[in-house]
């Protein structure tokens, strides 16, 4: 790889890519789309353009009964119209005068699932696909009433990144490929139904509640939320729905909404999709937050009564720039939509809460990093710590990393650095308007990088800097430090309370009970604790700081770490509690690898897990099971 130039490789994409329809000799002007390994489609083909959704959501069986019809531009005549399916049963599909039409299912591979092939006739205009999930669709999780906070009514959540929408939608299942889509939902009456669409602001009487979305959005932003739902506006174009319960504790947190999007607007040019909702989740939702197009997914974790944990709408809201406008074309090119996003994310930060600020997120963001990498060091997988990455033959999710997230970040704050904050924002800002509601691989952004960003400041291309940064692993020497003068006051409290000072009396001189101190500053404290702690000096901390007892996601899961670390039994119980209640992957993984680190611990885990699964999305079960070598022998008997 390291003697391939970038335009060599992207030149062998475009071939890729272009071969078929060369064969085809088609006169169409050809577009250059790259082969995307997790999805059978073949949109150079047939290529749907829109969705009409026709759904029941029926949670006695855990199932979603629907109809989908698909619009097409057919670029190839005798085309088969592939989608993607994993899981989902097919009653019966048919073109726009209802009369049936032949179709053939491939073989099921895993995580891929199955390609469905639909023969059509020179007149279909439109597909139409009866079909229904399955009670196991990794995208869906049905949850009980006991498992949401006003434990009366049962809760539906999707989460469809990376490729998990084939398992409630038979789609094109790839990011390079975009459609519209209108909706009609039909749940229960006394639940309320929201997509990432025009949402309606509250229940209707009989259970039906219909969407659109009139920009065109990738299949990973599909999305579908039911349950006991409530709403309140945050501004003109912002408002936050959740359970009734946390209403106003979440409207409360999330006030800084409006701000966010006008300070978004002013870097990159204007918020395209018209309105931005947030929704607070169950605790089982696996992830912080997931940029569903006008309405971000969140975790209720960030509830943290302080508006401390903010920095994750700034991120979500940043999405819709960088990713959703323009979108990786594989996942392969995942970085383009994360780093970009925790650059922006950073961005908005700093607009709003200063550079003081955000350098404690760029901090925080380095040492993740640095682990993330020592950790594939140590497992071997180098290739994993490039920018640009090689998932075919494997489930997308496994090579998902905070390499894309914050060496993707560096990368783009080393560009700032080098050619100035004014020259790169006008960059960026020109880069989201010329590339909007289109895909964009690595090799598109660094061709459009060095027309629009090197020659036109006149500086030669550097591609030495790209086989580095994007081809290469591990972390390149001219990575930009952060400096964090908030995180050097932590660090002197750090040193003196590890020189004997008490920790009582180093909080009254910093004065930590007036909170000065924000999450942050507690995570820099947390993760620099001694390795060599003892259970009185684990015990001093928490007599005076309380952290086993946190209101705070955060802190309390860098505080487990040192519970399991230094078998702090005082703490067992809420490790427990927390594990057994919060599904959120990035807290999990640290904990159950700390604990599956003993023989002691290995067994405290799988008995905790025995009891925490069942509340569990499928992504995060599918990492902790492999984590814990989980099969149906593992289970302790009970
Ligand atoms: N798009 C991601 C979540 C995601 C990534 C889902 C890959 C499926 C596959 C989302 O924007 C995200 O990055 N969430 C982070 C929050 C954040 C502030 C870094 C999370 O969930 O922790
Ligand atoms: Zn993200």
């Amino acid at each position: 790889m390291k003697n391939i130039s970038f335009i060599a490789m992207a030149a062998f994409f475009y071939l890729a890519a272009c071969s078929t329809e060369k064969s085809d000799n088609q006169q169409k002007s050809v577009s250059m789309k790259p082969i995307d390994p997790h999805s059978y489609a073949r949109p150079q083909e047939v290529a749907i353009t829109h969705l009409n959704w026709q759904a029941v959501v029926d949670f006695d069986r855990q199932q979603i009964k629907a109809t989908a019809t698909y619009k097409l531009d057919r670029k190839v005549p005798d085309a088969p119209l592939v989608l993607d399916v994993n899981g989902l049963t097919i009653h019966s599909v048919s073109d726009q005068d209802g009369q049936p039409l032949t179709y053939t299912l491939g073989d099921a591979q895993p995580y891929m699932g199955r390609p469905l092939s639909i023969d059509l006739h020179d007149s279909t205009s439109r597909v139409s696909i009866a079909y229904t999930t399955s009670p196991q669709a990794g995208a869906l999780q049905w949850l009980q009433p006991q498992q949401t906070a006003g434990e009366k009514k049962p809760f539906l959540f999707t989460q469809s990144e990376a490729i998990l929408c084939r398992t409630w939608i038979p789609i094109q299942d790839s990011p390079g490929i975009r459609f519209t889509y209108e909706a009609r939902v039909q749940v229960p009456a006394g639940m309320l139904a929201l997509m990432s669409a025009t949402n309606p602001r509250q229940m209707s009487e009989d259970g039906v509640y219909t969407f659109t979305m009139p920009q065109p959005i990738p299949a990973y932003l599909m999305a579908l939320a039911v349950g006991d739902i409530a709403y309140e506006a945050t501004g003109p174009r912002t408002g936050v729905y959740a359970e009734p319960s946390l209403l106003k504790k979440a409207a409360w947190e999330f006030a800084g909404m409006e701000d966010k999007v006008a300070a978004a607007e002013q870097l990159y040019g204007p918020y395209r999709w018209e309105v931005y909702d947030l929704i607070v989740l169950p605790p089982s939702f696996p992830f912080g937050g997931m940029e569903n197009p006008r309405l971000t997914f969140a975790t209720p974790t960030i509830l943290a009564g302080d508006r401390s944990l903010t920095s994750l709408v700034a991120h979500e809201l940043a999405h819709s720039w960088s990713g959703n406008l323009v979108t990786n074309a594989t996942w392969n090119d995942f970085w383009l939509n994360e780093g970009f996003t925790v650059y922006f994310e950073q961005r908005i930060m700093e607009a709003l809460f200063g550079r003081d600020y955000s350098e404690m997120l760029a901090t925080l963001a380095l040492q993740d990093l640095k682990a993330t990498i020592t950790d594939l060091e140590a497992k071997g997988q180098l290739a994993d710590t490039h920018l640009k990455l090689d998932l075919a033959g494997r489930d997308p999710d496994d090579g998902m990393t905070d390499i894309a997230y914050n060496k993707g970040y560096f990368f783009l704050r080393l560009l700032e650095e080098r050619f100035g904050r004014e020259a790169f924002d006008t960059f960026l800002k020109q880069y989201f308007e010329e590339n909007a509601f289109q895909s964009m691989t690595t090799e598109g952004f660094l061709a459009y990088l060095n027309e629009h960003l090197f020659k036109a400041q006149g500086v030669p291309v550097d591609e030495d800097l790209y086989q580095r940064w994007v081809y290469g692993p591990g972390l390149p020497d001219d990575c930009p430090q952060p400096v964090s003068d908030r995180f050097a006051r932590v660090d002197s409290v750090l040193q003196a309370w590890q020189s004997g000072t008490p920790i009582a009396q180093l909080i009254s001189q910093e004065d930590l009970f007036t909170k000065k101190w924000s999450t942050h500053e507690w995570l820099h404290f947390l993760r620099h604790l001694p390795d060599d702690m003892t259970t009185d000096q684990m015990k001093e901390l928490d007599d005076y700081l309380q952290f086993t007892y946190s209101g705070n996601a955060e802190i309390l899961a860098a505080w487990f770490v040192h519970v399991i670390r230094h078998h702090y039994e005082p703490g067992y119980q809420n490790l427990e509690n927390f594990l057994v209640t919060v599904g959120r992957r990035k807290f999990l993984v640290p904990l159950y690898t700390e604990l599956a680190k003993t023989p002691e611990g290995l067994a405290m885990a799988r008995s905790i897990y025995a009891k925490a699964r069942p509340n569990y999305h499928y992504v995060s079960v599918n990492t902790i099971d492999e984590l814990l070598n989980w099969s149906d022998e593992s289970r302790p008997a009970s």
